[in-house]
């Protein structure tokens, strides 16, 4: 069995084509709204000294892995693995940990299209200027009333989906391309603008200190978990979505550079995401949070006291919501690329089909927020929270570790070689030492620690 050179799906038309693409994926609502705060709270500095450690150490040799196997298998996550374990001789069963990863993707894009949705709503209202001069116990009513009334929330979700199938539906170089070719740049450009915006705020100082300060007191083991779990979740990983993107990687591509460049612009993103958002919300006394607190709550109120603070107010959800659909769309052509090969159908109505199941999943995810908050699946997780806790804290760990592991010591050695330019005896090694060990054991510790509590209790 030959190994294609080309996917039926197509190919990026070029290394920085599928470089746009990564980033696209990679920089998401977790780079906006998870990582300014958690950098700042867990040591500032010292927290994004360790979590680079954790992006090197970790992250990069899985990206590297997922890319390669995309490439070397040059079809859908689920299909790359058999083709590669059956090359390889190997168990059968390493197609489950496409399937995970597929699967994993999916849950976590019926709930990312509502928080998306939120985003757009957001736009709509900050282009009228809803939140001008608002007090902080409207702008909390403001997000209060979206979460109890589901049509609204509805609304806005079915936008997200229905666009997220338009791009899907036509395809890598007409749609995927033709999206992170008009998305990313604006993304770019309005975060330098919201970065002028907050250098000039009279908050820069405090921003910056609460994010940089190295504050090696407030570490612990615990912020290496933390770390690492972020550097997962913001590069896409273990979730289909890099596998899917490598195998459309052109032949002639380095993967590692590659890879390397992606996670330094994701990294690049979030910090500048931080030094744009906590000068702002310093400059009016407020307090930081992370999470829609801060996306919904205290941001909107703080563009709401700032000269011209409606029009950047506006941009910030632009770029959110950019930022989002850059990342749905890689959420779903993992399991899209997977029905087309399997059923030969075509990819438009693949697409609706898929982006109906996600819309209709999502739903239990917009009655979280209400009718359901309190109908509790396991302990105290409802519809959203159990999603959510078994995708990024079960399936995302397991399947990054299987994923490194099949990449460095199951896939045939000349492969290897041939995806990742292995030339020399100490490159060889150095990939199997990071990649194949230091790797999965810190997925592993991680996983360890997430899993042990629920049985310790
Ligand atoms: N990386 C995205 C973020 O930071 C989330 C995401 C995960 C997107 C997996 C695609 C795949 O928000």
């Amino acid at each position: 069995m030959a190994l294609a050179s080309e996917s039926r799906h197509g190919l990026w038309s070029g290394r920085w084509l599928f470089v746009l693409a990564a980033a696209g994926s990679a920089v998401g609502l977790g780079n906006i709204w998870k990582f300014p705060y958690i950098a700042g709270e867990n040591g500032g500095g010292a927290f994004v000294l360790i979590y680079l450690v954790c992006v090197a150490a970790v992250g990069i040799p899985i990206m590297m892995s997922e890319v390669m196997l995309g490439r070397a298998g040059r079809a859908s996550p689920i299909n790359a693995m058999r083709t590669l374990s059956a090359k390889a001789n190997a168990s059968k069963l390493w197609s489950y940990v496409g399937w995970m990863g597929v699967a994993a993707g999916f849950l976590i894009l019926s709930y990312y299209t509502v928080i998306a949705g939120w985003a757009l709503n957001y736009v709509w209202l900050t282009v009228q200027g809803a939140f001008e001069g608002i007090s902080s116990d409207s702008a909390a009513r403001v997000y209060a009333d979206l979460l109890a009334d589901p049509l609204q929330m509805i609304m806005w979700q079915t936008i997200f989906v229905a666009l997220t199938i338009w791009i899907v539906g036509k395809g890598v170089t007409k749609g995927l391309e033709m999206a992170v070719r008009i998305f990313m740049p604006v993304l770019f450009v309005l975060l330098i603008v919201l970065l002028v915006y907050g250098f000039n705020s009279s908050g820069f100082d405090q921003g910056l200190a609460f994010m940089f300060d190295l504050k090696f007191d407030a570490v612990t083991p615990q912020t290496w978990l933390i770390a690492l779990g972020q550097a997962f979740f913001t590069l896409s990983l273990a979730m289909g979505a890099m596998m899917a993107y490598g195998a459309y990687v052109p032949e002639g591509t380095n993967i590692g550079s590659t890879v390397v460049v992606i996670a330094l612009l994701d990294t690049v993103v979030a910090v500048s995401a931080g030094l744009a958002i906590f000068p702002i919300v310093f400059a009016n006394g407020l307090e930081p949070s992370q999470g829609p607190g801060l996306m919904f709550v205290t941001l909107p109120l703080a563009f709401g006291q700032l000269p011209l603070g409606a029009v950047f107010g506006t941009v910030f959800f632009v770029l959110v919501s950019f930022a989002a659909i850059t990342s749905a769309i890689s959420l779903m052509e993992p399991a899209l690329a997977y029905l087309v090969e399997e059923y030969n159908a075509k990819r438009k109505r693949v697409a609706v089909s898929l982006g109906v199941i996600c819309w209709a999943l999502g739903l239990g995810t917009v009655f979280s927020f209400n009718i359901w908050a309190e109908s509790y699946i396991v302990g105290e997780l409802n519809y959203f929270g159990f999603i959510d806790y078994v995708s990024q804290n079960i399936m995302l760990p397991l399947g990054g570790m299987f994923i490194a592991i099949f990449a460095v010591w199951v896939v045939p050695k000349d492969i290897l070689k041939k995806q990742l330019g292995l030339r020399k005896g100490w490159q060889t090694l150095l990939w199997k030492f990071v990649g194949g060990v230091v790797a999965p054991l810190g997925v592993l510790a991680v996983f360890v620690s997430i899993i042990l509590p629920l049985f310790v209790g």
